[in-house]
């Protein structure tokens, strides 16, 4: 694990991810002291974000000392060394034209700073304090993502930010954290390889989807990838990961005898994994044509869910024996067929525009933002289980959530009563339920749907959820790989997907539409029945929890 003397460098800075999500991520770590002490984060992009960077030229001629300060008794003009490091320094205290200065200072930060805390939340006085602490660990060099200067100047910036670690014997170790597109993934990696790789400490690599659009392009990302990091190096994220309900599955099936010993065929009828969000592709249409639904949620996220849901018990706790057993059973699985398909895309509601109305999005694209899909899993476990993966953008409700439904009670004393189901609510809302059928209490021998229920928020108190990227940045300085994506269950994530895509792409079949804010295409229910005998409960059952709390 990664305690002391660590940098970690965030490519792509100024982007969107860094600022929604590693940031924010780090901060909480921070806060919380969980980052190796004397931490410093240095934001690398090509954005120029502060007027007085290294380009002005009142700061060109001489390396900013890392110790300085305002003397006393020179006017106000004059600078003395000190013993206070140069991070604590304001943008008043650096400011100055005077070449008796003797000294450049080190560029100003505010436009970075307050870019990446834009998402930070501050409730209380006491955390303000905090992440002003926090953003004196945070500093920024821009450059090119493609040429030699910028990572030279990032390894001065390094160096610099070693200077500051009170251990001087222990190797000095880096991270390097990738918010960046696809189109410059390979460069950047590279070049951090070539110029600022620690020659005697930890290395490691932390890299974001989209990993490639399909299986060719993915292959050959991961082969630049590999050609200057070692596997054990690299850090795959899909935060989906992170999220702790995800993290609890192997827990609920493998700490329960009876849970586990109902995940099989002879009990379960069908299984749904489900991703609903209530909003739009709004600001991003643009990225999100060139992957649609498929490739932005089902094929990491959910998939991922998936093979956490289905695998064998593994043999330990460690990252490798948890990550063989998932390729294991991703192996069982068949290529999924177009014809276990159904493709969707939004349009307007009269007051919420359609996927088509952004103007960011390709007049007439048929991208879809709504897929079902039907999943076989070969192995004596679950042989003839249909797994419905299901995803959509602008729908009726934000959920993610397994469902497993289990088979109708034999025939006999009861008739058409409700299957048992358990649901495993990702977010919002951590919870998990067990629909079950009970007595109604009184004198009359009738049945009622009830729930065995599992609530967070009831069962825990002070409960304290990490975010994902928190859990899974954490993993990364440990090196627990466990939570992390590894090179041949990606490959076998796109063998899966890789045909429907290109099919879709050729043939260019149009998806059905469905109004923003609905449950999603009309045919789903049907799609759903023929393909996987799931059955609607009959109201009026409603899990009662959200109305509770
Ligand atoms: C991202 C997708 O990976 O996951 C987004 O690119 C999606 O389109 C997001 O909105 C969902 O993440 P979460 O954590 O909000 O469920």
């Amino acid at each position: 694990a990664l305690t002391t003397n660590t940098c970690i460098v965030i490519g792509g800075a100024s982007g969107d991810l860094a600022k929604k999500k590693t940031f924010p991520a780090l901060f909480g770590l921070y806060q919380n002291g969980f980052l190796p002490e004397g931490i410093r984060i240095i934001g690398y992009a090509r954005s120029k974000m502060d007027k007085d960077t290294r380009e002005d030229k009142r700061w060109t001629n001489a390396t900013p000392p890392s110790r300085c300060r305002r003397a006393v008794g020179a006017g106000g003009k004059g600078w003395e060394a000190t013993s206070e490091p140069h991070v604590k320094m304001t943008r008043r205290e650096c400011v100055t034209d005077d070449p008796r200065a003797g000294f450049t200072a080190r560029p100003l930060l505010q436009d970075f700073h307050s870019r990446v805390s834009q998402y930070i939340k501050t409730p209380i006085p006491a955390l303000k304090e905090k992440l002003k602490e926090f953003l004196e660990r945070c500093t920024y060099i821009s450059g090119q993502y493609d040429q030699d200067d910028g990572f030279v100047e990032l390894e001065k910036e390094l160096k610099r930010c070693e200077e500051t670690f009170e251990d001087k014997k222990s190797p000095n170790n880096r991270v390097f954290y990738m918010a960046l597109p696809p189109s410059v993934f390979t460069v950047v990696a590279a070049n951090f390889k070539k110029h600022n790789y620690s020659k005697d400490g930890i290395n490691r690599i932390i890299v974001e989807k989209p990993f490639g659009k399909d299986l060719e392009s993915s292959r050959e990302m991961q082969e630049g990838l590999k050609k200057e990091w070692k596997e054990e190096e690299i850090f795959r994220i899909d935060h989906y990961l992170g999220k702790e309900m995800v993290k609890n599955l192997l827990v609920l099936r493998f700490a329960n005898v009876m849970l586990d010993a109902s995940f099989n065929k002879n009990l379960i009828s069908n299984v749904q994994i489900t991703f609903k969000e209530p909003f739009g592709t709004e600001g991003r249409g643009g990225y999100f044509d060139e992957f649609g639904i498929i490739r932005d949620v089902m094929q990491n996220h959910l998939l991922q869910v998936l093979s956490i849901l289905t695998m064998e018990r593994p043999v330990s706790f460690s990252s490798e024996d948890i990550r063989d057993e998932k390729v294991k059973v991703l192996r069982y699985i068949p290529e999924i067929k177009m014809d276990d398909v159904l493709l969707g895309q939004y349009v307007g509601n009269g007051d919420k525009p359609g996927y088509l109305d952004d103007e960011t999005v390709p007049k007439g694209s048929i991208c879809p933002t709504f897929a079902a899909c039907v999943v076989h899993i070969n192995s004596p476990r679950w042989e003839g289980v249909p797994f419905i993966l299901k995803a959509g953008k602008a729908l009726n409700e934000q959920k993610a959530e397994v469902r497993i439904q289990y088979k109708d009670t034999t025939s006999g004393i009861f008739s058409d009563i409700t299957r048992n189901e358990l649901v495993i609510r990702v977010q919002p809302n951590e919870a998990v339920y067990l629909k079950m059928n009970s007595k109604a209490p009184g004198l009359a021998m009738r049945t009622v749907p009830t729930e065995m229920d599992l609530t967070y928020k009831r069962r825990f108190s002070d409960l304290k959820i990490p975010e994902a990227y928190e859990a899974l940045i954490l993993d990364a300085f440990k090196g627990d790989h466990s939570n992390f994506v590894r090179d041949d269950e990606l490959d076998i994530a796109w063998k899966l997907f890789t045909p429907i895509l290109h099919e879709i792409e050729n043939d260019k079949p149009k998806p059905e539409s469905y109004e923003y804010g609905s449950r999603g295409p009309a045919a789903l229910d049907d799609f759903i029945a023929k393909k996987v005998g799931y059955k609607r409960s009959e109201a009026p059952y409603t899990w009662p929890s959200t109305s509770v709390l």
